[in-house]
């Protein structure tokens, strides 16, 4: 059966986009690297997509006028490019109303905090500094407000007594890279679908393990 084609987009780093290239790697995959697109020409992932033989674009923002005419730009290659779901993978600009419709429940993202709390930046630090003990991260379909949509997977992550932003971020990223890939091939599977503002899951079963943090004594 033909592959479901996904486009990364990236801004920078591109853990997220190697994890996803690396499970579309084997072939029993339901999804297929087509694209991986950044606006920043020196974004690190590129070189990771190329080594991979993934085709990429660069779209640098700069040259339009207008977000809107920066996001019709996206849009073309994309639809040319054959995907039918767009993966944000630390993409660090806003997209317009349009886009969002353009691409809505094909466009997704992943943000390191259990969503709907700590949207934005600076995730890390605002969730040591307010003391919550269970961090994690979510993979969510994207709508225009930021990191707002209905909700895929997360994963829970302890936030431990010595913990620094670089620490609960290194774990959190860990995380990061196994449900990213998960929400991706639930999609490419056709088991999750939109509905009323949340996602239904086809046919899955709870985890056994409960956290809790500090652990029973
Ligand atoms: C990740 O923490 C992701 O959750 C957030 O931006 C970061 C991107 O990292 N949206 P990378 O480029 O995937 O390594």
């Amino acid at each position: 059966m033909a592959r479901y084609k996904i486009a990364i987009l990236i801004s920078g780093r591109g853990s997220n986009m190697a994890a996803l290239i690396e499970a579309c790697r084997d072939e029993s995959f339901p999804a297929e690297v087509a694209l991986v697109l950044s606006n920043r020409p020196e974004a690190p992932g590129l070189e990771i997509a190329k080594a991979a033989h993934i085709p990429t674009q660069v779209i640098e923002h700069g040259d339009f006028d207008s977000r809107e005419a920066f996001d019709a730009a996206m849009t073309e290659s994309l639809a040319a490019s054959g995907v039918r779901l767009i993966c944000l993978a630390g993409f660090m600009r806003l997209l317009s109303a349009e886009f969002c419709q353009r691409w809505r429940d094909s466009l997704i993202n992943i943000h390191p905090s259990l969503l709907p709390a700590f949207k934005g930046l600076h995730v890390h630090e605002r969730m040591l500094e307010t003391g919550v003990r269970i961090a994690g991260c979510t993979v969510h379909f994207v709508r225009p407000e930021m990191d707002e949509g209905p909700i895929l997977v997360q994963a829970a992550v302890p936030i431990a007594a010595d913990d620094t932003p670089k620490t609960l971020a290194a774990r959190i990223l860990v995380q990061e890279h196994r449900i990213y890939p998960l929400a991706v091939r639930l999609i490419a599977e056709g088991r999750a679908r939109t509905a009323g503002g949340m996602v239904a899951i086809d046919n899955y079963g709870l985890p056994e393990q409960i956290l809790i943090n500090p652990p029973l004594e």
